[in-house]
């Protein structure tokens, strides 16, 4: 087995227990290209993480490849048709992450509703002045509108959340889903009425070829000028360039994004001009408990799928 990253100890004494093991023993570099080709030569496992390109060359690095285990419940960074021409098994950490990261999708649309990072460098840079009636007002979110785009189990678990905050609840999928309505009370609506509607707006949906790019310029432009904008999916779905000249001209009002096109962003990104916008650095699953988790869940498919054991994670 070839493990991409050093992950935490439970994860890795289920793959010792297992096998042999070789491992990039870093915690925070990914592991270069060069030493991942030469690294899955001659293994039947791999486990990896959202910063690997796995692709038809890394495939073909490693003829005796059998199982892949990503530790993510996103795998828009492999190549799932070169995996299938070899018949070679998915797998993904669903489930465990959805509260957390629901949880963030949260953290980020009430700070960018309230302002909280802009006030926070307010007091920083000593510049609080004697308190006024519409200093530093933001809008609110009890009571209002929230539509959810990709309403999965994450996306759901947002919406569940909106009902504690006394919310209309609306989402957008591919196709209407009824339990959605029984269980939530969440209306489906189209994507042009959903942004039209809501005053936050979060996107949970995964990365393909349909949805890269899916909010550009003409979705901003429907978006309501008091709205909130919570990407705590992927960056690739929205164009960021838009979104930047967007929220420059006030609609949407702000947003929360923990997601970017290209990551990791540096200090000199053009969002980082802007006064309406929270950023975390793609932390959606990141609570200790989950990424212990998460990691212990990559290392069981892995070691089911080797095994010829059920898993429930195998990717379709
Ligand atoms: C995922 O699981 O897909 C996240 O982006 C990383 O936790």
């Amino acid at each position: 087995m070839f493990i991409t990253r050093r992950l935490p100890d439970p994860a890795m004494a289920i793959l010792h227990e297992h096998g042999t093991v070789t491992v990039w023993d870093q915690i925070e570099t990914p592991i270069p290209r060069e030493a991942l080709l030469r690294g899955i030569a001659d293994v039947e496992g791999l486990l990896c993480l959202i910063t690997d390109r796995i692709d038809a060359e890394v495939i073909a690095a490693a003829p005796r490849l059998r199982a892949v285990s990503i530790m993510a419940v996103g795998y828009d960074n492999i190549d799932r048709a070169a995996l299938a021409a070899r018949g070679i098994t998915l797998t993904n950490t669903p489930d465990v992450l959805t509260e957390t990261t629901a949880d963030l999708a949260w953290a980020l649309l009430l700070a960018a509703a309230r302002r909280v990072v802009e006030g926070h460098t307010l007091i920083e840079r000593g510049a609080w002045g004697p308190w006024h009636p519409m200093q530093m007002v933001g809008q609110d979110i009890y009571g209002r509108v929230l539509g959810v785009v990709g309403a999965g189990r994450i996306g759901q678990a947002v919406l569940r959340r909106g009902r504690g905050f006394g919310m209309r609840l609306l989402y957008h999928n591919r196709r209407p889903n009824p339990a959605i309505a029984t269980e939530l009370g969440a209306e489906y609506r189209s994507l042009n009425d959903l942004l039209a509607e809501s005053d936050a707006v979060v996107v949970t949906a995964p990365l393909t070829a349909e949805t890269r790019g899916m909010f550009g310029a003409t979705q901003f432009a429907l978006m309501k000028p008091t709205s909130i904008f919570v990407n705590v999916a992927r960056g690739p779905l929205v164009r960021e360039a838009d979104l930047v000249a967007a929220l420059r001209a006030g609609r949407p009002w702000a947003a929360g994004l923990d997601v970017f096109e290209h990551e990791p962003i540096g200090p000199d990104h053009p969002l980082l001009t802007l006064p309406n916008v929270v950023l975390t650095p793609h932390i959606g699953s990141a609570s200790v408990a989950t990424r212990v988790r998460m990691a212990t869940l990559a290392a069981e498919n892995l070691v089911a799928v080797l095994y010829g054991r059920p898993t429930p994670n195998v990717v379709a």
